[in-house]
């Protein structure tokens, strides 16, 4: 059996951090799912199309990064895919008591739900895709955070 995780996010943008993640989730998973969440209700820089574009482009011609979008609660999304792990990065004291909450929140809601929490690493601890959009909002260099694409997509979201 197949061993598939989906790595759910915002990815508004994708940034080397997640990259780093993705990669080390392929080292033990056969396959990993980025589910770009499509909301409404979050201030976001790329629409859902830019976002699972974006990662379509980095991961093309990789056969086990899966480009995907969803809606709605994320454990009735990996219902439907008949998945159950659900890969999150966790860098620093910061992101664990929104992920904690998270975890104990979607295993409420579905109990076969498990969560792997991968460290990326600690080149990648402070990126961040808020950063990344406040460097490029300001012009800044951000081609060490984020692939080519992404830099190129933030020069024209900031006309720079
Ligand atoms: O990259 P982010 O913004 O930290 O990702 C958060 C995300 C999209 C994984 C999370 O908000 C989510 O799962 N949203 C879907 C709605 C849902 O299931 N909410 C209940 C669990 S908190």
């Amino acid at each position: 059996m197949k061993r598939i995780a989906i790595y759910p996010g915002s990815f508004d943008p994708i940034t080397k951090g997640h990259m780093d993640v993705i990669e080390r989730g392929l080292s033990f998973m056969d396959k990993v799912i980025v589910s770009v969440a499509d909301y409404s209700r979050k201030h976001l820089l790329f629409t859902t199309e830019e976002r699972v574009n974006l990662i379509k482009n980095i991961y093309r011609g990789n056969d086990r990064v899966e480009v995907d979008k969803f809606d709605g609660l994320l454990v009735d999304y990996l219902d439907k895919k008949g998945i159950n792990i659900i890969l999150r990065g966790l860098r620093a004291v910061s992101d664990f008591e929104y992920e904690f909450q998270m975890v104990l929140a979607n295993r409420k809601l579905n109990s076969k739900m498990e969560t792997v929490f991968l460290t990326p690493g600690e080149e990648y601890f402070f990126i961040s895709s808020s950063i990344v959009k406040e460097i490029a909002s300001l012009k800044g260099d951000v081609s060490r955070l984020v692939p080519e694409v992404v830099v190129q997509a933030l020069r024209k979201k900031f006309n720079y």
